[in-house]
């Protein structure tokens, strides 16, 4: 099981006011990444086709849990770093704002479960969801690894189920 106290915590990173939570305990540890994943997975038959990756943090737990679920994965990545058609969406997130890209093919019709390490404002959270349903996702829902309760991300992302490992 994976508690708050195997992140690390840096007060004002990275900018003041935010307390960031560091995941580089957990990947150091195989037991704790292992549970980290397995926090995220959600169990067999609850309905999705597809794993949506979250450009950077997500990236690293995503694939794990496609390949533990038997399912693909797609990336949803900062702008300037995939080729092709895409879908482009601004995300305005704690501490500044990204733009977002989605190569929309082989989504169509998909149930999509977008995994992620955090859950803060919902801003990056919103945007992929807005690319996935341009896209033609039948459904998407969340796992994240920690959410921030106290800012509004679940309100935000009200609609999609949402699965938190750990809320602070
Ligand atoms: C962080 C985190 C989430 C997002 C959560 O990503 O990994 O993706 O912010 O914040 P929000 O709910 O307010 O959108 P960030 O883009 O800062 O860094 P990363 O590239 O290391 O994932
Ligand atoms: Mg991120």
């Amino acid at each position: 099981m994976i508690t708050l106290d195997d992140f690390d915590t840096f007060p004002d990173f990275p900018v003041p006011g935010v307390l960031f939570y560091d995941i580089a305990p957990i990947l150091a540890s195989p037991a704790l990444f292992r549970a980290a994943c397995d926090a995220l997975t959600p169990p067999p038959g609850e309905g999705v086709d597809l794993i949506a990756g979250v450009d950077a943090r997500g990236f690293i737990f995503a694939p794990v849990i496609a390949q533990d679920l038997g399912l693909g994965m797609t990336m949803v990545r900062k702008k300037g770093k995939m080729p092709g058609e895409l879908l482009q969406a601004d995300a305005t997130i704690e501490y500044g704002s990204s733009e977002l890209t989605l190569n929309p093919q082989g989504i169509e019709g998909k149930r999509v479960l977008v995994i992620d390490d955090v859950l803060a404002t919902g801003g990056t959270a919103l945007a992929v969801a807005d690319l996935l349903e341009r896209a033609g996702a039948a459904s998407v829902q969340f796992g994240f690894l920690l959410e921030i309760g106290a800012l509004p991300g679940r309100e935000v992302l009200a609609g999609h189920l949402v699965h938190s490992a750990l809320v602070v």
